[in-house]
């Protein structure tokens, strides 16, 4: 596995790479990886020949009250997590070289930005959307790998490779829970035992919900306020919305799939997202 953190050698790396005619596969990561981010790494494995993970605490995505300055790093043990994940590459750039000074050019997302988590952390796509678009023209992979948990940037980004013809095939997957439901988070290390333990309110939630849908509840309210009563655990419930899943407009009761319970709670001074999918299966 090489460890790079320049440009231009990462360029050259995968100039041979793709001299060989192999399949380049992208992971995207902050760093202190979870049992989430190496389920992305064996998706890619299993499509590609050669797998590039990136380590990069991207600022441009914080805002100025957010919990960049604390966000858990811990690069030894990511860069084990990725050797023994059998990673190719790690690219682990500093600031400076993704954001060189007089640095102005940005991605700005439209519609899909706007709702749910757009709603609250103003700038945040914008951010995501740029430091993607960069990683996207320094790797230039075949396929890139994101979370379902992070369902609203799975949309932006897909969208920017649609709007912006970037040749690369955008892979979602599921989102890898603790055997007790919370969603596999960076930011999971922050709660107290006892908020550990609120912070299930929210699986827990989303759950109910989708069992009910899955027995023919189609009434959005009655699926919200279901997750609702689950949800009163949590210190401050940011959202919790029921969407369509392709325009994350707010979805029309009866519901007709695709659509998506997005959720934002805090739990103490910790921010937690979740989300599941309501599929209607075509039988009969
Ligand atoms: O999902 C993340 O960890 C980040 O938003 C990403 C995609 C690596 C961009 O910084």
């Amino acid at each position: 596995m090489q460890v790079i953190t320049k440009v231009a050698e990462l360029r050259r790396a995968l100039a041979d790479v793709r001299k060989a005619d192999k399949r380049i596969g992208f992971v995207p990561t902050m760093g202190y990886l979870h049992e989430g981010h190496l389920s992305l790494i064996s998706a890619s494995r299993g499509h590609c020949d050669v797998t590039v993970v990136s380590i990069f605490v991207n600022p441009t995505q914080f805002g100025p009250s957010e919990d960049l300055s604390r966000y858990p790093r811990d690069f030894a043990r990511d860069e084990a997590l990725c050797r023994s994940a059998g990673v190719s590459i790690v690219f682990a750039p500093s600031a400076e070289e993704i954001y060189p000074a007089q640095f102005e050019t940005f991605i700005e997302p439209g519609e899909l930005a706007k709702p749910l988590c757009g709603g609250f952390r103003p700038g945040h796509f914008r951010g995501v959307a740029t430091v993607v678009c960069k990683l996207f023209s320094m790797v230039q992979p075949d396929a890139a790998y994101f979370g379902q948990k992070d369902f609203q940037q799975c949309a932006v980004i897909r969208r920017m490779t649609v709007d912006l013809d970037i040749p690369i095939e955008i892979v979602t997957v599921p989102t890898v829970r603790e055997p007790d439901g919370l969603a596999m988070s960076s930011r999971n290390r922050y709660l107290s035992p006892e908020e550990r333990g609120r912070s299930l309110a929210i699986s827990r939630g989303l759950f109910a919900a989708a069992k009910k849908f899955a027995s023919g509840e189609r009434e959005a309210s009655m699926l919200i306020a279901l997750a609702r009563k689950h949800l009163e655990k949590v210190d401050r419930l940011q959202y919790l919305e029921l969407v369509d899943a392709e325009t994350l407009r707010s979805a029309e009761s009866p519901l007709r799939s695709p659509a998506v319970i997005c959720v934002a709670a805090y739990v103490g001074s910790t921010r937690l997202i979740d989300n599941v999918v309501l599929t209607i299966s075509r039988t009969r």
